[in-house]
């Protein structure tokens, strides 16, 4: 069993939970994800690292309440534990020679693009980033990111906080200001790391993505999290969940997004309560 040992609303439906995994934390690096299960009656559900303390033993994940799995994890207090709780799993993010990032994530997507834009930090590389939302009262992890990064731009679609506008917008500006990057990762809604990835393409600079398909066994086994790369089929739990935004076949990655979405909203009924 794995013990909650800290939870934080971050934003209305996002959730962050520290959790007591040791042997977890000893190897966990940012890129990598775990699978949980709630309960015995619970579904393995697939979260990204958010962070790590390797001295105290804890993971932390952080999480939207949108399906039946998540609304559960929700519900546990402080103290309480969950069943499962497996990893690290995927490919960790190499950063080796990168002087100069721009970190870019959308919504959720922050939680993830937080621990690779601390690495990158920590690392010694100057790191802008920028964060969008829908609006301010969904803004999570701004002093996080403030911290992990030279510049911290935010952007909103409604303009209640930061700049009004999209994420793409301001990375265009700081390219076409003369910002030369190593690397730029991007980390959110498929249709932004597209749009993201079909910006810096004609610029050449190498772009990383992280695939966030739908998950079951996480070992390369069930099919279920496979993404077309270069042509050719890959498996988000093995091969990534980093993959070359340049390569990614997003269009086909949205369409299986959408065959799962009924999937989604019939269990959800089923669990009502
Ligand atoms: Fe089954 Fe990746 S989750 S192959």
């Amino acid at each position: 069993m794995y013990k909650i040992v800290k939870k934080e609303t971050l934003s209305p439906a996002v959730k962050l939970m520290k959790i007591n995994a040791p042997y977890v934390a000893r190897k966990a690096e940012p890129g990598q994800f775990i699978i949980l299960r709630v309960d015995e009656f619970g579904e393995r559900c697939p979260l990204t690292i958010a962070d790590y303390d390797r001295e105290e033993g804890t993971v932390t994940i952080i999480f939207q309440e949108v399906g039946q799995t998540t609304k559960s994890l929700g519900m546990l207090e402080e103290g309480q534990d969950i069943l499962d709780f497996v990893g690290p799993l995927g490919v960790a993010s190499h950063f080796e020679g990168i002087k100069k990032a721009a970190v870019i994530g959308g919504g959720l997507g922050t939680a993830i693009a937080y621990p690779q834009a601390k690495k990158l930090h920590e690392m010694g590389a100057e790191v802008h980033s920028i964060v969008g939302f829908r609006n301010k009262d969904l803004i999570i992890l701004e002093s996080e990111m403030s911290k992990a990064s030279s510049k911290l731009i935010i952007t909103t679609d409604d303009g209640s906080n930061g700049t009004k506008g999209f994420v793409t917008d301001e990375l265009k500006k700081l390219i076409e200001e003369g910002n030369t990057y190593d690397l730029v990762i991007a980390i959110g809604p498929l249709i932004m790391m597209k749009a993201v990835s079909n910006l810096t393409r004609p610029y050449g600079i190498k772009t990383v993505v992280s695939m966030n398909p739908v998950m079951i066994d996480g070992t390369g086994m069930c099919g279920g999290c496979r993404v077309t790369v270069g042509g050719k089929t890959k498996f988000a739990c093995v091969d990534g969940p980093d993959f070359d935004g340049h390569e990614v076949d997003f269009d086909e990655a949205m369409r299986r997004q959408l065959m799962y979405k009924n999937h989604e909203r019939q269990s959800l009924e089923d669990h009502k309560c």
